[in-house]
């Protein structure tokens, strides 16, 4: 471990590190495996596809050291998955599972020195994949690169367990049905930019998003999933293609399920909502952040007083502890770095 970083200070933000993954390929030739060098600016055409046209897709896990003393990923295969699916839809040619998760355990082990204390961050570990050749008109790049970076980052949401205040955006929405807003294409996040700008002048941590066709159904919070809990049942969006399908998401339901909770997934109405126990965002960098209030047309609601739920607490003790190897890794999650 770097002996001289501040490993208290972190926060979600990038410090770079000493090494990438990168590999490319052309046309219809199949992937091969990349290599690592440095951590630095990488040249691209003006014409890059995903310059011009946006064809790139993110992928975002991390990789914990845990109290067993060893580094481990949370379920990166399910990363992998996600972004063959993104590469679909973007017309890209999809990475191998086999390699993915191979570049992602070079490059970890590369800048292990990076991966924070037990219980003070995590190493976040972003893979990309683009249109890396020229093109003028509207169509697929000749060539693309996949790439990955990793950074130790700290708690997303400032104070980390402390509830947040977050506000449902009325004049925007994030995804429309038949569009992106089920695979982390790059460009389903610049146009929140500004509505999670303006909700932060106004004191708030960010926006909840609802659907585009009624406006009356909650989506998710800017990078984050959705859950409201009443009477003891768990509530979550479901899967219709405009909601990103989180892989903490899914670890929830599993998990409350396991606790004998019951889990539904639906049209989750704001209305509803906001008259629930308790609510929480949940995403890799959001890991649990239980929501204190939420704003609707001006009516602000709060939910216990605006301390972090029971239930919400439960579900994250057992996931960072499983994250962390205090609790028994009941689903087989976990993923040691070889
Ligand atoms: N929703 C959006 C829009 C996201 O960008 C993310 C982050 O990846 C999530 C939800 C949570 O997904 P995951 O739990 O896989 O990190
Ligand atoms: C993640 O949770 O990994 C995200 O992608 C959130 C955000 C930084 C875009």
């Amino acid at each position: 471990m770097h002996e001289s970083f501040d490993w208290d200070s972190l926060t979600f933000s990038l410090t770079p590190t000493d090494t990438m993954y990168i590999t490319t390929t052309e046309g219809d030739e199949p992937w091969m495996p990349g290599e690592l060098q440095p951590y630095g600016d990488i040249p691209m055409s003006p014409a890059a596809g995903v310059l011009n046209y946006g064809q790139g897709l993110f992928e975002g896990m991390k990789a914990f050291r845990t109290s067993a003393n060893r580094i481990v990923f949370f379920r990166p295969e399910e990363n992998a998955r996600r972004m063959q699916r993104g590469a679909d839809r973007l017309k890209m040619p999809p990475v191998p599972e086999s390699i993915f998760v191979d570049a992602v355990e070079q490059v970890v082990a590369a800048n292990q020195h990076w991966v924070p204390p037990t219980g003070k961050g995590a190493m976040y570990v972003r893979p990309l994949l683009m249109g890396s050749g020229p093109v003028l008109g509207v169509k697929p790049a000749p060539s693309y690169t996949f790439l990955i970076y990793v950074t130790p980052v700290g708690p997303y949401f400032k104070g980390g367990m402390n509830a947040i205040d977050l506000l449902i955006s009325e004049h925007h929405h994030r995804a429309a049905p038949g569009g992106s807003g089920g695979v982390k294409a790059i460009g389903n996040y610049a146009p929140g930019m500004k509505p999670s700008k303006e909700a932060k002048e106004l004191g708030y941590a960010e926006v909840i998003y609802l659907d585009a066709e009624t406006h009356s159904a909650i989506e998710e919070v800017g990078a984050a999933n959705f859950f409201c809990i009443k009477d003891k049942v768990l509530y979550t969006p479901e899967l219709t293609g405009t909601i990103l399908p989180g892989i903490t998401r899914d670890s929830i339901i599993q998990l409350a399920r396991h606790q004998g909770y019951e889990v539904v997934e639906g049209n989750v109405l704001a209305d509803f909502a906001v008259q629930a126990d308790e609510a929480f965002c949940c995403g890799t960098a959001a890991v649990i952040s239980p929501i204190g209030s939420i704003t609707h047309n001006g009516v602000k609601s709060v939910y216990g007083g605006g301390t972090p739920g029971k239930i919400t607490t439960e579900l994250y003790n057992l996931l960072t502890g499983i994250q962390n190897e205090t609790e028994e890794d009941v689903f087989g999650w976990l993923h040691p770095l070889p």
